[in-house]
């Protein structure tokens, strides 16, 4: 059993996807069981994208992301880290499969609709950034 971070980027929340993601997740099999629209700080949007602090599109991306409301999800079920990583497609949607999340819905890269953590452990470090106080508000 895992657990994994899906955020849904304010282009899909603008298309009104949120629906249509979260369907696919639960009727793939996989529990959500973490759930909050937000307007993300810039420190947790730059937490989030460390890794790629001093690359060409670190700014964009994180400008995009604080563009507008997002969608943060805690996926849970066996093997979620994986089982949503091919479900959202490669990461530029132009190379991603038909079915896939972003093969079905997306054409570009700097809005590519969802990031999903790409392993257990940033799933971890994710999660924890995310959901600081758990993944159920209570
Ligand atoms: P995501 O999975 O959220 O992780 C980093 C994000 O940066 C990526 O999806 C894209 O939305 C965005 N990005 C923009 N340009 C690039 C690029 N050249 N390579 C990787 N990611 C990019």
């Amino acid at each position: 059993m895992e657990t994994t971070l899906v955020l849904i980027k304010p282009g899909g929340v603008s298309r009104n996807l949120i629906g249509e993601i979260c369907r696919r997740i639960e009727a793939r099999g996989l529990q959500i069981t973490g759930l909050e629209l937000i307007r993300a700080k810039r420190e947790t949007v730059e937490a989030h994208y460390g890794e790629h602090k001093g690359k060409g599109f670190y700014e964009d991306v994180v400008n995009y992301l604080l563009s507008g409301p997002i969608v943060a999800l805690a996926v849970s079920g066996e093997n979620a880290v994986k089982a949503i990583r091919a479900m959202m497609g490669a990461t530029n949607p132009i190379d991603a499969t038909p079915g896939t999340v972003r093969g079905d819905l997306a054409l570009s890269i700097e809005d590519n609709l969802v990031h999903s953590s790409s392993d257990v452990e940033a799933a971890k470090f994710e999660l924890g950034l995310w959901f600081p106080a758990g993944p159920i508000r209570s």
